[in-house]
């Protein structure tokens, strides 16, 4: 079975293909970064109209590559939400013409479902596990005792780790998306010089919350020369980035404790984040726990993760009809 991925939740037009045999087969990205970036943040509609003009030429190219016809595909999945929900309807729309064109049953999949199974693009998950799903717009813990039940354990109460990267990185003044750039810059800065708070870090429920954060940057940045220097900045993102990741790591784990699980996992663009994968796999090994990063290319938002969730819907007999419609937000527990 070859199924035809298709992601526009929010600013990244991508299109993959999934297959029985080597699993990814392509995956095609097309960034909206340089769009976005002189407004601080992704504006909808601006993500909406990139889509409708990047989509089908994209699907094209991705056929084109591989010497393919719609005619050589099983089945098209497309993310149907969580997300701009003007952004997937370009997707949506697109998915259900390709699939009534070349009669292809179509499958809607939830984009946290997505980045759960881009875990699945480099080795088979081992299951039971919890996993940490950490992006733009989630920060929660899931339990996932095989490939399509989702329990979520708990999550944050205010911002998305994501979130909480870009803003002390705008107030930074670092360009758009933030987290990457925290992440390449914390690596020249010298512990010590700040602390920012963990809160909740004492209470036994599995919580975060990342809107504290701003406001401590922000005093933090107010005592500095401005502009900032260099090295201030790369002082302040190192301890931004531990204050996030110590309490990521600590919630990870005491969810693999509650759940007696033998792996844990990353999903998520801040799964990309080098702290977070190092601190991850070494206290992995001191509990004797099984963990695999993501490769990076597969954590921030792409198709390739799509086609494979919606692979193993397909492969289940799960079919959606040409009525299925998108959702700003669902839980994943619960979607289905
Ligand atoms: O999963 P994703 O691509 O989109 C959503 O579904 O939200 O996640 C995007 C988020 C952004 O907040 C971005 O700053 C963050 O992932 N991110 C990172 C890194 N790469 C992406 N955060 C920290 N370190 C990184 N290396
Ligand atoms: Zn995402």
């Amino acid at each position: 079975m070859r199924v035809l991925g298709i992601e526009t939740s929010c600013d990244d037009t991508s299109v993959a293909l999934y297959e029985d045999e080597g699993g990814v087969a392509e995956n095609l990205v097309s960034s909206q970064v340089d769009l976005h970036d002189v407004f601080g943040g992704v504006v909808p509609e601006l993500a909406s109209r990139a889509h409708l003009v990047n989509l089908l030429p994209l699907i094209d190219a991705l056929l084109k590559r591989r010497e393919l016809t719609l005619a050589d595909l099983d089945g098209v999945a497309v993310t149907a939400g969580p997300g701009l929900v003007g952004a997937l309807l370009v997707g949506l729309s697109t998915a259900k013409a390709v699939a009534m064109a070349a009669d292809l049953p179509l499958v809607g999949v939830h984009h946290i479902e997505g980045h759960i199974l881009a875990n699945h693009l480099t080795a088979p998950m081992v299951l039971p596990a919890v996993v940490l799903v950490v992006s733009g717009g989630h920060t929660e813990i899931v339990h996932m005792p095989e490939v399509g039940r989702y329990e979520r354990l708990g999550g944050t109460l205010d911002d998305a780790a994501g979130e909480a990267f870009d803003k002390t990185a705008k107030l930074l003044g670092l360009p758009y998306p933030g987290g990457p750039q925290i992440d390449r810059l914390a690596r020249q800065g010298k512990p010590g010089r700040f602390s920012f708070p963990r809160p909740l870090q004492h209470d036994p429920r599995i919580v975060f919350s990342f809107s504290g954060l701003k406001t401590s940057v922000r005093q933090a940045c107010d005592g500095l020369p401005r502009p900032l220097a260099d090295q201030d900045i790369a002082d302040v993102a190192l301890e931004v980035q531990e204050a996030i990741v110590d309490v990521l790591v600590l919630r990870l784990f005491q969810a693999a404790r509650r759940k007696h699980v033998q792996a844990v996992y990353l999903a998520g663009g801040v799964a990309a984040n080098g702290r977070l994968r190092e601190r991850t796999a070494a206290e992995a090994v001191r509990r004797g726990l099984h963990f695999l990063p993501p490769e990076r290319v597969y954590c921030t938002d792409n198709a390739a993760m799509i086609a494979c969730a919606g692979w193993h819907h397909l492969r289940a007999g799960r079919r959606d009809g040409l009525d299925l419609d998108s959702f700003a937000r669902a839980p994943l527990a619960s979607w289905r």
